[in-house]
């Protein structure tokens, strides 16, 4: 491509970029796409300054007062956009079978024919912004190189945060390297010569969430928000990564990673899924109670996804793609996670958090660490908000799936080798939901087998991260259900063939844990405290890893005694701890037919080694 323009319309590439493929590809979506102008993003802090200064003057952005909270922004969503869309998203394999029971499906001819003449001059009186993003440390064998174009300033300074982003990412990518194509539009369409009218375009009522995955290409019409927008994170680094994973052999996973330290400097490293807004960033940024683990650590590698691959020193080895955190600001503070609240002292994006009078940020729970709900704010709609609305109408000051974006390296509790190239040898993965009941707090799996069917049957509350109905359970395989990008019983199967080829190549195993927080009492009150306290359990497993706690046989694994758990500086009765572990017999019969309800929709290819270990775990039950 050498034309430097089109039409009018500046289609040139700096010199740096060499990548005869993306020059061309950027050529053929601006022809598609219209925009009026084409920016090449650098990445530098003068480039993103200027795009915080743009979005400020279109008004998307409020600046934060610069002595509460400098460097920082907020902004407030279209009302209608303010989370993952899970039935605007689609897996458009060849086959249906490949996408599975559990994705939406369209054939990739007929979606290419329905997407074209949305993405027919989409950009048109908008930027396009050509963002070239690595997910994983740059130059690391297990990273992959993804470009976003977007006509969304907001997704090109989110990008900046959250990836590895600019122009290092074309000297890795070259003349002939591999990347992802991510289109993006807000999809909100405008006549010739017009311009945004709104300060949050998107398009209320058409949203596509687009994947072919045996192109590896992703296409996103319509939303600005989170997932559906920054298309590194959940798009690429699990829908498409996990089929990537599925081909080559190793694991794209919904999991936090972190690193935990104890008083004699040994370092252990645990990947956990817990779905959506069910505490990964929080237990990744854990701060372990004051009494009874003085010297203990916890570090954080990553909060939300994580890249897993066996290396030939027989370990599993996991990196972080990501470089900043889209984390859940409700609930957030300083009781609850103190490393959160520090990270976000300065240089951070806020969405849909309510705006203080004197130019600062809040969300429900900040009144736990001052004490007062404040007399009046602005909530995330732009409305009027006092403690009294709040109760005469229920109305939230900020948005439930509020959130903040902040570079990794605001992170006071940053583990030295989040950036490794080579990642961190993991000892133990951890599945948890949110179950107000039935699940115990903390049990072991006796093997590799088990484990797998604990995480393949794990069900869990929804939250406000996606749209639909809230607090209902559903089933969430591996906390992945909404980000597999293929057939979920395929994915089962590949969890499983790990055993086998890890063994042969004579690895050890990562133990496997599952674990419930948020079990509640009959006042309807969490009963487990949550939060730093998990590091008691956390303790426990690695008293586990180290054959040092013996623990006890329950019908599905081994949970721990009570005498086991370092209780020191928390008072928390063996009465109370019964609650949270009890195993009620008549519960679990009826979770037993969950699981086949989920198995019978999952019987395509469903691994039949889950139907005999679902039948050997009854047995024990009913023994
Ligand atoms: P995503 O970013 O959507 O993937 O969410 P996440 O898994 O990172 O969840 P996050 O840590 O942001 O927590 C979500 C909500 O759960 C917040 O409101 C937290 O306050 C709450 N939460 C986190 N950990 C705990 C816990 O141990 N106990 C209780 N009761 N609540 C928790
Ligand atoms: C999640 O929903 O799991 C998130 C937020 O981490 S989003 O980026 O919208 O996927
Ligand atoms: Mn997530």
């Amino acid at each position: 491509m050498n034309a430097p323009t089109m039409q009018g319309l500046d289609i040139q590439a700096p010199a740096y970029v060499k990548n005869a493929k993306l020059i061309a590809w950027v050529a053929d979506m601006a022809a598609l796409c219209k925009p009026d102008s084409i920016v090449w993003c650098d990445g530098s802090k003068e480039e993103y300054d200027r795009l915080c200064e743009q979005l400020v003057q279109a008004g998307t952005f409020k600046k934060l007062n610069p002595a509460k909270r400098p460097g920082s922004f907020l902004a407030w969503s279209d009302p209608s956009d303010v989370a993952r869309v899970e039935d605007r998203t689609y897996i458009c394999s060849a086959k249906k079978e490949d996408a599975g029971p559990t994705n939406n499906w369209m054939d990739p001819a007929e979606m290419r024919a329905t997407l074209q003449p949305l993405f027919d001059g989409c950009m048109k009186g908008r930027t396009m912004y050509v963002v070239p993003f690595s997910m994983g440390p740059l130059g690391s064998h297990i990273a992959h190189i993804g470009v976003e174009l977007t006509d969304s300033a907001y997704v090109a300074v989110n990008q900046r945060l959250m990836t590895r982003m600019g122009k290092a990412v074309y000297d890795v990518l070259g003349v002939d390297g591999e990347f992802v194509p991510c289109m993006h539009t807000v999809g909100a369409p405008l006549a010739a010569g017009e311009k945004d009218t709104t300060s949050w375009p998107c398009n209320p009522k058409v949203k596509y969430i687009v994947h072919y995955p045996e192109t590896r290409e992703i296409w996103s019409y319509g939303s600005g928000y989170g997932g559906n927008a920054l298309l590194g994170k959940k798009c690429l680094a699990l829908r498409i990564a996990s089929t990537m994973g599925r081909d080559q052999g190793w694991l794209a996973e919904h999991m936090l990673i972190l690193g935990v330290t104890n008083p004699e400097g040994k370092k252990y490293h645990v990947a956990a899924a817990f779905p959506s807004a069910c505490g990964k960033t929080n237990f990744s940024m854990l701060v372990p109670p004051e009494a009874g683990f003085a010297g203990w650590k916890v570090t954080t590698i990553g909060d939300d996804i994580a890249w897993i691959k066996p290396h030939a020193d027989g370990k599993m080895y996991a990196i972080n793609p990501e470089a900043g955190y889209f984390g859940v600001a409700p609930g957030t503070n300083m009781h609850t996670n103190p490393n959160c609240m520090r990270s976000l002292d300065k240089d951070v994006i806020f969405t849909n958090v309510a705006l203080t009078d004197d130019g600062d940020v809040w969300w429900e729970g900040m009144e736990k660490d001052t004490g007062v709900i404040p007399d009046h704010l602005i909530d995330w709609q732009g409305k009027d908000w006092t403690p009294q609305i709040a109760k005469e109408t229920g109305a939230k000051a900020a948005h439930p799936n509020s959130r903040f974006t902040v570079a990794a390296t605001n992170n006071p509790a940053l583990d030295p080798q989040w950036d490794d190239a080579n990642g961190v040898a993991i000892d133990a993965f951890i599945f948890g939901g949110r179950r107000s009941t039935t699940v115990p707090l903390v049990t072991e799996a006796r093997t590799w087998m088990e484990g797998v069917y604990m995480a393949a049957t794990m069900g869990s509350e929804t939250t406000a991260a996606a749209f639909g109905a809230q607090g209902v359970v559903r089933r969430d395989p591996f906390a992945m259900l909404p980000f597999c990008g293929y057939n979920m019983s395929d994915y089962f199967q590949h969890w499983l063939d790990m055993e086998h080829k890890l063994e042969e190549t004579g690895h050890t195993l990562p133990k496997i844990f599952c674990v419930n927080w948020f079990r509640k009492g009959e006042d309807g009150k969490f009963v487990w405290p949550g939060y730093g306290e998990n590091m008691r359990v956390l303790k426990w497993m690695i008293d586990r890893i180290e054959g040092q706690a013996q623990g006890q046989d329950t019908m599905f694994g081994v949970t721990p005694t009570y005498a086991e758990i370092n209780w020191k500086g928390l008072d928390f009765t063996a009465q109370q701890f019964a609650t949270v572990t009890s195993i009620d017999k008549a519960a679990w019969v009826e979770e037993f037919k969950l699981h086949t309800e989920h198995f019978d929709k999952l019987a395509y290819h469903l691994p039949q080694a889950l139907l005999d270990t679902k039948a050997a775990l009854e047995k024990r039950l009913a023994a």
